[in-house]
């Protein structure tokens, strides 16, 4: 079939099957195209919660997936390939942190939304890059934290908020490559080019960054930036969404695409349209979860989105 055809086959059996595509902004061009929705992980996971169709077709990754049932159950939740991971999510087995937070009695859990369901399910409360910041301020400034699995965004908290807490040692393997030295390079080039960066980066390259945030965040401040050129430091997906909201803006990139895919989320790219036609199709694969998860996973998600409609980060 040609692509599109599948597209074509794509929209008739969303309809025949009354599905949504709800679309990560790392996707591929022509998944974001398609989807019904396309957020970052906190407006998808609302997003999920108020889905009255069937069937959530879900283009992200596996722990966003998660997110989508456990918020969800009702709904025949699909993701086109199960196989798309995420190295912070893999970064923390349950029977590791189990074992971590023993280590660590009397300690309130925050857990990044990028972990699986099992390490949820142990947590007090779940943030996402759109609201880590206002969760942890708005906790009294000397009660104790654990912070996982991402070491970079929770050290970037404790740098902004003057907290300790302690943090689990994961990283996400795209942002955490990405290298001060290669931002400084291009902002040599074009010195009056801000510099957008996700938390998820290491530390040196948050140093020189001119504004950090969740991917929606960055597109807020991109479409807001009076300056024609910048400078973005996450994955490139995001550059469709910021292409198309700034048409008449230049975007540079750590990776240019021919000799590196250094900002690409390998994960995130296994989602193709052929894929996502078969997975309509067949209705397969589908995520499934016990009852007994979803319901101890839920908890810490609840409470986050209960804590960021209070914090006025949401509706
Ligand atoms: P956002 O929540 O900012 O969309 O980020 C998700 C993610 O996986 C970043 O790597
Ligand atoms: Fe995970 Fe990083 Fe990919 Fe986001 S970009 S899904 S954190 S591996």
């Amino acid at each position: 079939m040609t692509n599109q055809e599948l597209k074509n086959e794509i929209l008739r059996l969303k309809k025949e099957k009354n599905a949504v595509i709800l679309g990560h902004y790392y996707q591929r061009d022509e998944i974001q195209e398609l989807s019904d929705y396309v957020g970052d992980s906190l407006a998808l996971a609302q997003k999920a919660q108020g889905v009255e169709a069937d069937i959530i077709v879900f283009c992200g990754v596996h722990f966003m997936a998660e997110t989508a049932k456990i918020l969800n159950p009702r709904c025949k939740v699909l993701l086109p390939d199960m196989e798309a991971g995420c190295s912070l999510a893999d970064s923390c087995k349950a029977d590791d942190f189990e074992r971590f937070l023993e280590q660590h009695p009397g300690h309130t859990v925050i857990s990044y939304v990028n972990c699986s369901a099992a390490v949820k399910a142990l947590s007090d409360i779940i943030c996402t890059s759109g609201n880590a910041e206002q969760i942890v301020r708005s906790l009294p400034a000397d009660e104790p934290i654990v912070f996982a699995p991402d070491r970079n965004l929770g050290s970037y908290i404790n740098a902004v908020t003057g907290r300790q807490m302690v943090l689990w040692n994961g990283v996400c393997e795209v942002h955490d490559a990405m290298e001060a030295e290669a931002v400084m390079r291009l902002k040599s080039q074009y010195p009056d080019a801000p510099v957008v960066a996700h938390p998820e980066c290491n530390a040196a390259l948050l140093k020189v960054a001119d504004f950090v945030g969740s991917t929606k965040a960055m597109l807020n401040y991109v479409s807001s930036s009076p300056q024609h050129r910048i400078i973005v430091a996450t994955e490139n997906g995001i550059l469709h969404q910021m292409r198309q909201l700034c048409p008449d803006k230049e975007f540079l990139t750590l990776g240019d695409g021919r000799h590196c895919a250094c900002d690409e989320c390998a994960h995130m790219k296994l989602n193709t349209l052929e894929k996502l036609y078969r997975c309509l199709r067949d209705e397969q694969p589908e995520l499934t979860m016990s009852a007994d998860l979803i319901e101890a996973a839920k908890r810490p998600i609840v409470r986050m989105l209960d804590m960021s409609r209070e914090l006025g980060i949401i509706k």
